[in-house]
């Protein structure tokens, strides 16, 4: 029989159950520890919910496995070779190091950790690690995001001369969502995404010019950028992410790229999410996988595993190039200037 990896997942809210739900359909995989806090959610009691359909589906009731009521346990369990970090993100710093001490692989939800420093110890802490670290940064993995991403790099059709992508909610339930200092605001823990998924497909900006508000997390919960290139990058690059609307506005996600000859405009709460206008030619519905980014994502961690690849450096120094922008975003909010980026991680 081939050989499972064996997987623990710290946290059980939102996305710790997302991560379950995709585990429980891969044969390659065994869940062997969970842990939380909360000990209505470590026996089932309790089941998070998702802000788009698909997530937090898992389920813990029926897994007969080790449970920890604080994932420090967890890390230490000498079953588990991969640990899925699925906390807060003001304790992803601590349980990475702690989870890379034992020699564990670990999986580490986005954003890749509360603060620009952080990722960069992260960054230094997998260079000196046989072991595989991953940040979890699932627009890279999503279909429709991954098809925009190819469509840039290969020029089919001409170049991209503008991207605006929007990430809209209503304020996310819970105390993690509530407080600024661990969740960062709308600014690190929505928009990162964006921000990130832009990084990806274009490189580091020059500069950011931003503007943002307070909101409910008593963090930035409001934010528009302008990332700005230099002129060999043509693209004119924005996004917008708040989830400062009104409850009851649920989510939405899209996109809109337009290239020498075609337009691509991505919405995922259409039936068509993803549609490709071209002068002269009907609007076209473009065929898209089934799947959210985060089982790409998932698959992706646990095959570089299983055939014995060594961390993607290239994502995980951008993964924290991410949060250098982001810092930048909001040094630009403050000031109500454009802030120049000097700093990339290589
Ligand atoms: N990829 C995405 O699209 C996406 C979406 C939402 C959230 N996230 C990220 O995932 C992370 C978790 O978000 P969430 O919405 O699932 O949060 P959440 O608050 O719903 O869940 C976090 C869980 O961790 C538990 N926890 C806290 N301290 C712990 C400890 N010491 N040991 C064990 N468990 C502990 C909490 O009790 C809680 O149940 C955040 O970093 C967030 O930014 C990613």
């Amino acid at each position: 029989m081939a050989r499972k990896l064996k997987v623990g997942v710290i946290g059980l809210g939102m996305m710790g159950t997302t991560h379950l739900d995709i585990y429980a359909q891969m044969s390659e995989v065994e869940v062997v520890a969970i842990a939380d806090t909360n000990p209505d959610l470590l026996d089932g009691s309790l089941q998070a919910k998702g802000n788009i359909e698909g997530q937090a589906a898992g389920s813990v009731k029926a897994l007969n496995v080790k449970k920890y009521s604080d994932g420090m346990g967890l890390v230490s369990d000498p079953k588990v070779e991969l640990v899925d970090i699925c906390v807060g993100t003001h304790l992803h710093f601590s349980f990475v190091e702690a989870a890379l001490i034992q020699e564990k692989h670990v999986l580490i939800e986005k954003p890749l950790a509360r603060s620009a420093e952080q990722a960069r110890r992260i960054v230094e802490l997998a260079k000196c690690s046989t072991k595989v670290v991953m940040s979890a940064m699932c627009l890279r993995y999503w279909p429709a995001w991954l098809w925009l991403k190819k469509a840039i790099d290969d020029n089919r059709f001409g170049a991209c001369l503008s991207l605006n992508c929007r990430r809209h909610t209503s304020h996310p339930p819970g105390d993690f969502y509530s407080n600024s200092e661990q969740c960062g605001g709308a600014l690190l823990d929505l928009h990162i995404h964006d921000t990130d998924f832009i990084n990806f497909c274009f490189g580091m900006p020059q500069a950011v010019f931003s503007q943002g508000h307070l909101g409910p997390s008593g963090g930035i919960d409001y934010v528009s950028t302008q990332y700005i290139y230099n002129q060999a990058q043509r693209a004119i690059v924005h996004a917008e992410g708040t989830w400062d609307l009104q409850e009851g506005y649920g989510f939405s996600m899209s996109y809109t790229a337009n290239f020498e000859n075609a337009t691509l405009n991505y919405v995922l709460a259409d039936e068509e999410t993803l549609m490709l206008f071209v002068a002269g030619d009907e609007p076209k519905n473009v065929e898209l996988p089934d799947g959210m980014g985060y089982e790409f994502e998932i698959r992706e961690c646990v095959d570089t595993i299983l055939e014995n690849r060594s961390t993607d450096m290239n994502l995980l120094n951008q993964a924290a190039d991410s949060l250098v922008i982001i810092e930048a975003e909001q040094a630009s909010i403050k000031y109500c200037s454009v802030v120049p980026i000097k700093e990339r991680l290589d």
